[in-house]
This record gives structure tokens, C-alpha cells and sequence, in this order.
């Protein structure tokens, strides 16, 4: 259970649904542990960290041997998170990067097309983006994907959710039971609306070719979520868990 005092003021949120802090938190820790296998002595990296409802999901299960780090284009939720969860959980750390995101932070200086993650290659064992890749354009999310690779262990794990367009969900999409569509087509990507990263959603062979040239190898199915009106689904995202090899 998450400490009820871990919880963001409404007031500091930039449209990010912090309501469902909570929620979030519990559903997406399962999820670390059950599709990522992440173990209570990991080591986290959460990219686009928001305010970090993952965070405060780990802190019951991560060990003080294991580690989160959390960065994020706007400072809003790192500082407040620096403020509120580092001080009880010292092993849990939260940085702002500034970085340009047309949506979140158009006055940004950090290029994501080029911008390398401040952290040493193979530090992690789980690197995990929670409703990101949905507001990056494409050559955004190549460098993003790229960099994720870098900092994993081999043999670490990523989780990072999507909404992926194939034939089931461009079938769905827009009908009774889904809850957002993607009606502006640019190619591999559709938008929501036209205009800034509101939301995007990735056609489900340009992200396995992705991971294929940067070096990942998807582990599994993907985990379809209920975004599009799928009957059931792991998350309402859709969720894809990768490995890097080992060496040799
Ligand atoms: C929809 S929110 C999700 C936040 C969090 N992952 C969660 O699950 O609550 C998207 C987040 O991605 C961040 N973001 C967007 N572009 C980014 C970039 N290029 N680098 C780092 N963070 C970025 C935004 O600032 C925002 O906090």
C-alpha cells in the first residue's frame, strides 16, 4: 500500500491526471515485478517520471540495496517528489532535465533527438516510460529508445507503454468501449489532434523495427491494453518489455 501522505497537490499538476496517482502507482509496481521481474535490489531509471506515481509504488518493495532514479522535462513533479519521497526514502532520487517537449516544455534547451541520458552505460536493470513515447515524435522517441538501450544492463529489462496501431485496434478504435482515438495520419504515427505531442500513437511494425535496429529484443507478447476498446487487457496502455543481450 502506498502512504496515503504520498500524494501530489492538485494544484501542481500540468494536466498529468495526478487523481490517479495512487492507482497508478500500485498497478505499474505489479508490473515492474510481474512482466519486467524486477527484484527488491534492482535499479530503476523512470524517464518522463511525471510525478513519479511509480515511485511511490516501489517504496514498499524496493530493498535500500536497490535504487530508483527519476528524471523528468518539467520540474514540477521532481521537485515536489525530491521534497516529499527522498527525504523517507533516500535510495529514491528525482532530477530535472531540460529537455524540449512541444507539449510539456516548448521552452526547453535539451534537443531529444540528440540528448544523451546523464547516467554511465549498463546501470540499470529496469528502465521504465509510463505514457511518454505517447507524446514524442519519431525522431524523439529513436534517440529516447537508443538511450534506453545504453544505460540497461544486459540482460536488464525495459517497460514502456504505447498505443500501438495494428489491424485489431485501428479496427476498434473510436468505437463504444474506447476511450481515445487517433484520427491524423503522418505515416508510422497517428495523432489525436493535429498540432503539438497531445497524444500519439505508433503503428506496431515501426516500433518492432525500432527495437530491432537499436538493439532490443522485445521479450514475450506485447501486452495489448484497453486503450482502443479491447475487451480486457494488463493496462489500459499498451506494454512492451525488452531486453538488451548480454555481452559475449
Ligand atoms: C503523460 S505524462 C506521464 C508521467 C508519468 N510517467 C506517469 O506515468 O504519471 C508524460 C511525461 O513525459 C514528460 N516528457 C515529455 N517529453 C519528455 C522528454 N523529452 N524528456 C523527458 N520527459 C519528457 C512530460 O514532462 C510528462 O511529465
Amino acid at each position: 500500500m502506498i502512504d496515503k501522505l504520498l500524494a501530489p497537490p492538485p494544484e501542481l499538476d500540468y494536466g498529468i491526471r495526478v487523481d490517479k496517482y495512487h492507482q497508478i502507482g500500485e498497478e505499474y509496481s505489479r508490473h515492474c515485478r510481474e512482466l519486467a521481474g524486477l527484484a527488491p535490489d534492482g535499479r530503476v531509471l523512470d524517464v518522463g517520471c511525471g510525478f513519479a506515481p511509480l515511485a511511490a509504488g516501489l517504496t514498499s518493495y524496493l530493498s535500500p540495496e536497490g535504487s530508483y532514479v527519476g528524471i523528468d522535462a518539467v520540474p514540477n513533479g521532481v521537485e515536489w517528489a525530491s521534497r516529499t519521497i527522498s527525504p523517507h526514502y533516500p535510495n529514491f532520487r528525482f532530477a530535472w532535465i531540460d529537455a524540449y517537449n512541444q507539449t510539456y516544455r516548448p521552452n526547453g534547451r535539451l534537443d531529444p533527438r540528440s540528448y544523451r541520458f546523464p547516467f554511465e552505460d549498463d546501470e540499470f536493470d529496469l528502465v521504465y516510460m509510463r505514457s511518454v513515447f505517447t507524446h514524442m515524435l519519431p525522431d524523439d522517441v529513436e534517440n529516447y529508445l537508443s538511450e534506453v538501450r545504453r544505460v540497461m544492463k544486459p540482460g536488464g529489462r525495459s517497460l514502456i507503454t504505447y498505443f500501438l496501431l495494428n489491424s485489431e485496434s485501428t479496427r476498434l478504435m473510436g468505437g463504444e468501449g474506447s476511450f481515445i482515438n487517433f484520427p491524423h495520419d503522418y505515416g508510422v504515427y497517428s495523432k489525436h489532434y493535429p498540432g503539438p505531442e497531445g497524444s500519439i500513437a505508433y503503428r506496431e511494425g515501426h516500433v518492432r523495427e525500432l527495437y530491432r535496429q537499436v538493439g532490443l529484443t522485445i521479450v514475450g507478447p506485447i501486452h495489448f491494453g484497453y486503450w482502443c476498446g479491447r475487451e480486457s487487457g494488463r493496462s489500459s496502455q499498451d506494454i512492451i518489455i525488452a531486453t538488451k543481450q548480454e555481452k559475449g
